[in-house]
């Protein structure tokens, strides 16, 4: 089955500074780590890879500082289109300072850098390559969400965004030019503002009301997904049981699946199928971008 749209995908591009710890270090604690890794990764350049990997057409926008240059390479190596990714000579580029522990959960600090110094004119640039019914996916890593939000609306791409990490900014964008949202429990608790303990079923109920026209797909990491559509009403698809070694892009590894399967014109529930295999496969190997699986390993 061929691809007949292509996702652009404008996100953020980190090295990630992964350590492995007995446990997530304590407030005024010094805990020594047992090993550690500099990996490529952003929520970006994670869903890109996980698309790519799926078997669509991506192109991948954003901004890298001169330190973090070689992330392009390795984004084009991996068969993404990487014309609007730009090097930044002035500012840093983005990282994460990555924690997990001995049970595969982990707790990321990011530090924005190139990711959130993106001029205005960089949208232009980069819509005049989009087709209306492309997809445009956006995360929460960058600056100019606002703005790329309306600007891929009015050019007639279908819009996904990934309010991740989730942060009160987000409700002064625009929305209503969203068609699809992928959550997990904190940002469709923040989305809804409800507490982050709300049921998974009430808080889509809740969404889905408060954005009728959108999709919306909330991960649920051990307890699999749920979607809303007006189209399909809810579908809950289970999560594949395995053991966790890693859960870092596991939610990146979901959406890029989630989307591709969409862009190859897949049923609802194939498409939810599809991403939790895929997410399954992730966290059962370290690192981020390294532990996406390809199409192939999904049979
Ligand atoms: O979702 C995982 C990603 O979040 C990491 O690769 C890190 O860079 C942060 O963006």
């Amino acid at each position: 089955m061929g691809c007949t749209m292509k996702i652009i995908n404008f996100g953020s591009l980190n090295v990630d500074y992964v350590y492995h710890l007995s446990h997530i270090v304590l407030p005024g604690e010094t805990l020594a780590s047992s090993s550690m890794q500099v990996n490529p990764g952003g929520k970006g350049a994670n869903q890109s890879v996980a698309m790519i990997r799926a078997g669509a057409t991506v192109w991948h926008a954003g901004q890298l500082g001169t330190d973090t240059e070689w992330m392009r390479d390795r984004l084009q190596k991996e068969g993404i289109d990487v014309r609007h990714i730009k090097v930044s000579g002035s500012v840093r580029g983005g990282h994460a300072i990555i924690q997990v522990d001995e049970t595969g959960q982990n707790s990321i600090v990011l530090y924005g850098g190139a990711n959130i110094t993106i001029e205005p004119e960089r949208i232009h640039e980069v819509l005049a390559d989009a087709k209306a019914g492309d997809w445009l996916v956006l995360q929460n890593e960058i600056n100019l969400t606002s703005e790329l939000l309306k600007a891929g609306k009015a050019v007639g791409m279908k819009v996904c965004f990934n309010p991740a990490p989730f942060a009160p900014e987000v409700f002064d964008y625009p929305l209503d030019c969203v068609d699809l949202f992928i959550l997990n429990e904190h940002e469709a608790a923040g989305l809804a503002k409800r507490p982050i303990d709300t049921a998974p079923e009430i808080l889509l109920d809740e969404l889905a009301e408060t954005y009728p026209e959108a999709m919306i797909c909330l991960t649920l990491g051990a307890d699999g997904s749920l979607l809303w559509s007006a189209e399909s009403g809810v579908l809950r698809q289970f999560a594949y049981s395995v053991t966790a070694v890693d859960t870092t892009a596991a939610g990146d590894t979901f959406t890029g699946y989630f989307l591709a399967e969409l862009t190859r014109g897949s049923e609802m529930k194939t498409a939810l199928d599809v991403a939790s295999r895929a997410a399954s496969i992730a966290v059962t190997r370290a690192g981020a971008m390294d532990s996406i699986p390809f199409r192939k390993e999904l049979s």
